[in-house]
């Protein structure tokens, strides 16, 4: 019904389509599982044929997004690697304020935003600590792969893990505790913007509009060297000139393009276009 050959073309699709690379040793089970369900739910009696069906048979996209569901790593809190929000509010968008046109919004892009809490913290930590957003429209939109996620960021309701780092008094202000759920406070649902996207679809991260900041954290760490390389250089085209990238504490943009100028801002490290 399945076996290693039939690991190699999906997994080898997976990657080809979303960078994500699945080692057969860690991931073989779960994919097994999965094509195992699949093949029940879609009522088709063996691998090549819901192979064909993903491929050729799936003009919405509707069963590649079953599976990119089932395969991402959406693990994330509110005030991850808190230092590197501290250095947005109080030493990026200040100086973006400084230099850019008065007029126009800064816009940041969180990609991937999984559940959402890491453009949240973006949104509380504004609120703390800036008294920036008196005098500049602030645009905060998230992306993610995964379509669960997005959902789950949408309706904005956390658990008690995902707000554990944030301070008891900011949970106080912020969510209404429902059961064991914390619910964001209706002002603050909907002051991000979510959408389903792939980091490689090009067409489609030409629509989102440029961007002055990108945070792409704990993402490339799951891509291989081409596709980090081609990640790279569509956040490059994504931001606006001066724009500044934050990755993850384990990931170094000098150790995939030379694009990029790095900076050291306290502890971190970000990278200018
Ligand atoms: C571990 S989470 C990181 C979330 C957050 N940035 C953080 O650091 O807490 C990684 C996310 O990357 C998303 N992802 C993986 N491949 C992607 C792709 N090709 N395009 C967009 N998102 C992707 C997954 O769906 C997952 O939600």
């Amino acid at each position: 019904m399945f076996n290693e050959g039939n690991f190699s073309k999906l997994s080898e699709f997976i990657y080809r389509k979303s960078g994500i690379f699945l080692e057969e040793s860690k991931h073989y089970e779960k994919i097994h599982k999965f094509v195992l369900a699949r093949l029940d739910e879609l009522e088709l009696d063996n691998f090549r044929k819901y192979f064909f069906t993903l491929r050729f048979e799936d003009p919405d996209g509707i069963e590649f997004q079953t599976l990119m569901n089932a395969v991402t790593v959406n693990e994330t809190y509110f005030f991850r690697e808190h230092d590197q929000f501290e250095v947005l509010v109080n030493d990026v968008l200040p100086l973006l304020h400084k230099t850019r046109p008065k007029d126009e919004p800064l816009r940041i892009l969180s990609s991937p935003c999984s559940t959402g809490e890491e453009p949240y913290s973006m949104v509380l930590y504004l609120l703390e600590e800036a008294n920036l957003i008196e005098e500049r429209d602030i645009e905060i939109i998230g992306i993610d792969i995964d379509s669960t996620v997005i959902k789950k960021a949408q309706d904005g309701k956390f658990s008690e893990r995902s707000v554990h780092a944030i301070p008891p008094v900011q949970v106080q202000n912020y969510f209404k505790k429902k059961g064991l759920s914390y619910h964001l406070i209706d002002d603050l649902v909907g002051t991000v913007e979510f959408k389903v996207v792939n980091i490689f679809d090009r067409a489609a991260l030409r629509e989102l509009g440029k961007f002055d900041v990108i945070f792409s954290r704990n993402m490339l760490i799951y891509f291989d060297d081409a596709s980090k390389k081609e990640v790279a250089m569509n956040f490059y085209d994504m931001l606006k000139p001066g724009g500044f990238v934050f990755l993850g504490h384990a990931e170094y943009m000098s150790r995939i393009v030379s694009v990029f100028k790095a900076k050291k801002f306290g502890g971190s490290l970000i990278y200018q276009k």
